[in-house]
């Protein structure tokens, strides 16, 4: 089974996704005692991502490989593709990838024969981050009907916004899309952070993608904060039983203040706790299915 993109899975494969990650944070074990190898192929940087994916991977009891783009072939020429083939023609079970270009996979349609988790494709998809923002959302509230969230931020160059607002539309929650009119994008109607604040069950702020922009930021970083952050102020206006989250890596004092990262509303250590689990989950799928 592969998982490029969270929008060619069905409602019930998802909550599957989510129960077998459940299970594995509750406690259930699975040992492949070292007879599968996992490659994680990371083309773009990456921590939580690359090294969740590992760790999950070790967890199942899997052997992983982890690709050093900067030390490799690519440095002669060799290309994203033949990079991968080399991967499949080493007897890996199944691979990880993180690429610099939207939907990579569709330049090697069935020429792949082992399974392939997309761990993000430019600014197009990230459905292990989705899921795991699902988890943590899951687990908080009970389930997804009805509720608001709030994506503040770069969404032009999110693949992260990009996800969630797809499946959280059609898991039947109100999606608000905010931040600075020059990362607005056509399909999506923005609103004034400041409007919707005191309404939404869920903040997510997403980062500044300063190594995306053809431009630098038409707004200073201090503006942007004081427009479009998320400072305590604004915390204190947030419904009780609301909660904040963020992806990560996090520009601190841009997207959101120093204050409020580890602030009790604050989920994002554990969105990375549950994005292991949800990775195991992958991986399981990725090998049984
Ligand atoms: N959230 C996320 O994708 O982080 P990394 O880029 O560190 O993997």
């Amino acid at each position: 089974m592969n998982i490029f993109k969270l929008e060619d899975l069905s409602i019930s494969e998802i909550s599957d996704l989510l129960d077998l990650a459940e299970e594995f944070k509750s406690g259930k074990k699975l040992n492949y005692n070292g007879e599968k190898i996992i490659a994680n192929l990371f083309f773009e940087p990456s921590t939580r991502t690359h090294y969740s994916f590992d760790t999950a991977a070790l967890r199942l009891g899997c052997k992983t490989l982890n690709f050093d783009a900067s030390n490799s072939s690519l440095k002669k020429g060799e290309t994203l593709y033949d990079t991968i083939k080399t991967f499949e023609s080493f007897g890996c079970d199944a691979l990880i990838i993180r690429a610099t270009e939207n939907e990579y996979y569709n330049h090697f349609p069935n020429k792949i024969n082992i399974p392939i988790l997309n761990a993000g494709d430019g600014t197009g998809n990230h459905p292990s981050q989705s899921l795991l923002d699902l988890l943590t959302i899951r687990q908080e509230f009970g389930s997804f009907e009805n509720l608001s969230i709030a994506i503040v931020g770069d969404i032009k160059h999110s693949r992260v916004a990009h996800s969630n607002i797809d499946i959280m539309k059609r898991l039947g929650m109100n999606v608000y899309i905010s931040g600075p009119e020059e990362f607005r994008e056509d399909a999506y109607e923005f609103c004034k952070l400041d409007d919707i604040i005191d309404k939404v069950d869920i903040v997510m702020l997403l980062r500044i993608q300063n190594e995306r922009l053809e431009k630098s930021m038409s707004i200073t970083p201090e503006n942007y904060h004081r427009l479009y952050g998320l400072n305590v102020e604004r915390v204190n206006k947030m419904k009780s039983n609301s909660i904040i989250m963020h992806p990560a890596p996090f520009n601190r004092n841009i997207e959101i203040a120093d204050d409020v990262v580890e602030c009790s509303k604050s989920r994002i250590f554990k969105q990375i706790e549950n994005g292991v689990f949800v990775r195991m989950a992958m991986i399981y799928s990725a090998l049984e299915k």
